[in-house]
């Protein structure tokens, strides 16, 4: 290894990198957005094409993206720059999309858990959790152009997680980032199993957990269930998110990469079910209590932690204040540990590509991360979120997840990576997993993206305005893109990129 690469940071072990991986693989996604979907799509229906998704599209993208980052040795933009001059933009646009898209409005979404964490202790949302949410807390107003005024208590919130991100990251990838993740991970662990525990002893839980469990085969002939769950699996996986390539990069040598792929996979996709238990348990109990039928108890899926859960709180008694506590406390770490890994994963790229020291570069993210947030924490905040979620999900992480499969397989020699991971790792890799990734992933997230951009332009997305969608939705992705071509074009600052990949020669760029 030359001197450049032996000067990029390392995780101090094998299981730190693991922890770290599924720190940033377990989020909301898990517990807020997997809970949505799931009651959205038909409860336990969706498990099937969650799972396929999992096993079809995530774990073998999950062992092209630890390969790419190991084999590479880089982060996103270097890995990509390595793979090819004319790609270098590919590492960026995830960078770009995820940096200055996701995580302004994912910690927006943490910085309400906060917020909820203290609305527990007197369950300030009194008899009506939905009027509370969407009225007194939000402040909704009627439509995305009417951006009104900054909601105090969700800016101080969101002041909160940009510091705490901001203290984690700045520390580096082993004392900050790994460190974190040892104390997030085990934490979230015990948080989640007395909560789903306790869910489960509630009056009523084998009510919701039944309907959690019962696959509906009807729904599995709607491609929405599908395209739902494969942008689940992305999401949820981190992928396309350029975080797992500079995740691998951190690695030494000799280590076994496919199997941490598919324990990282495993153990989110485990989590999120083990969770799924806990808030179906929780919606069996209120449709119990309420006397109302299970598809009723709630109405709006977004706000499902958000209006459900707070009804469930209020209805436990005396200890609700406690459960809601807890609640609201695992979905910060599972958040925090998720959004110091997006950042993580441009510090990565700008220090391999800029130099620039990675104190100052946290520190500048982190405050533009902030300050980024702000309009999502305005009263028309829940209108973009929801758009800019729907268009970075459906067009940035497919597509980039698409289009690493295409350049990587068609455009690259792809039996390097192979041979590579199966000389680092214990669990062999044939063939077949070319295949997978040269052809059958990109025929199927072809296929769901058209449906997906064919449905789009007959019907407005959640019914807004073409207005918003193309000033907030499209603009997002595209000047994105933009940006990251220009990125992409900048002088390289350092040597990284003339460095050889551990796998083989450099191929000549093409
Ligand atoms: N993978 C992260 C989550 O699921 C972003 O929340």
């Amino acid at each position: 290894m030359s001197s450049e690469s032996a000067g990029r940071s390392t995780w101090k072990s094998r299981s730190g990198f693991i922890l770290a991986a599924i720190g940033s693989a377990v989020g909301l996604g898990n517990i807020w957005r997997f809970s949505y979907l799931t009651y959205e799509n038909g409860g336990g229906a969706f498990l099937i094409p969650y799972l396929v998704a999992l096993f079809t599209a995530g774990i073998p993208l999950l062992i092209l993206e630890f390969g790419i980052g190991h084999e590479r040795i880089g982060s996103a933009p270097l890995a990509f720059r390595k793979i090819g001059r004319r790609w270098e933009w590919l590492g960026w646009w995830p960078l770009m999309f995820t940096m200055f898209g996701i995580v302004l409005y994912y910690a927006v979404v943490i910085a309400w858990c906060i917020d909820f964490i203290f609305y527990s202790i007197n369950l300030s949302w009194g008899d009506d959790p939905e009027a509370f949410f969407f009225q007194s807390f939000l402040n909704l107003s009627s439509s995305p152009a009417e951006i009104g005024s900054i909601q105090t208590p969700i800016l101080a919130g969101l002041l909160a997680v940009w510091l705490i991100t901001w203290g984690i990251s700045v520390r580096g990838v082993s004392r900050g980032v790994e460190l974190a993740n040892r104390i997030f991970m085990p934490l979230l662990l015990i948080l989640t199993l007395i909560l789903v525990f306790w869910s489960v002893t509630l009056e009523g839980a084998m009510v919701g957990i039944a309907a959690y469990l019962q696959p509906d085969f009807t729904k599995l002939a709607d491609p929405m269930v599908w395209i739902s769950a494969y942008g689940q699996i992305f999401f949820t996986l981190s992928l396309g998110f350029g975080i797992m390539i500079a995740y691998a990069s951190y690695m030494p040598q000799n280590s076994n990469m496919t199997g941490s792929a598919v324990i990282t996979a495993l153990a989110n996709s485990g989590f999120s079910l083990l969770s799924g238990f806990g808030v179906f348990a929780v919606l069996g109990f209120m449709s119990v209590s309420r006397n109302q039928p299970l598809d009723e108890v709630v109405r709006e899926s977004i706000g499902l932690a958000f209006v459900a859960y707070p009804k469930a709180i209020s209805l436990i008694g005396d200890a609700g204040p406690l459960f809601g506590m807890l609640f609201f406390l695992s979905l910060t770490v599972a958040g925090i540990s998720s959004s110091i890994s997006i950042v993580e994963a441009f510090v990565s790229g700008a220090e391999d590509k800029f130099g620039i020291n990675r104190k100052k570069l946290s520190t500048v993210l982190c405050f533009l991360g902030f300050v980024g947030g702000i309009i999502f924490t305005t009263n028309g905040g829940l209108f973009w979120l929801d758009i800019v979620d729907h268009f970075i999900n459906n067009y940035g992480l497919v597509v980039a997840g698409l289009l690493e499969c295409i350049v990587v397989g068609w455009f690259f020699n792809l039996d390097i990576i192979r041979k590579h991971l199966n000389k680092v790792s214990n669990m062999q890799l044939g063939t077949w997993w070319n295949w997978v990734i040269k052809l059958c992933l990109p025929l199927f997230l072809s296929v769901i993206l058209l449906n997906q951009l064919i449905r789009e332009l007959f019907t407005a997305y959640g019914d807004y305005s073409w207005a918003s969608l193309i000033g907030i939705g499209w603009s997002w992705i595209g000047i994105t893109f933009l940006v990251s071509f220009i990125l992409a074009v900048q002088p390289w600052k350092t040597q990284r990129h003339l460095e050889k990949g551990r796998g083989e020669e450099l191929l000549p760029p093409v």
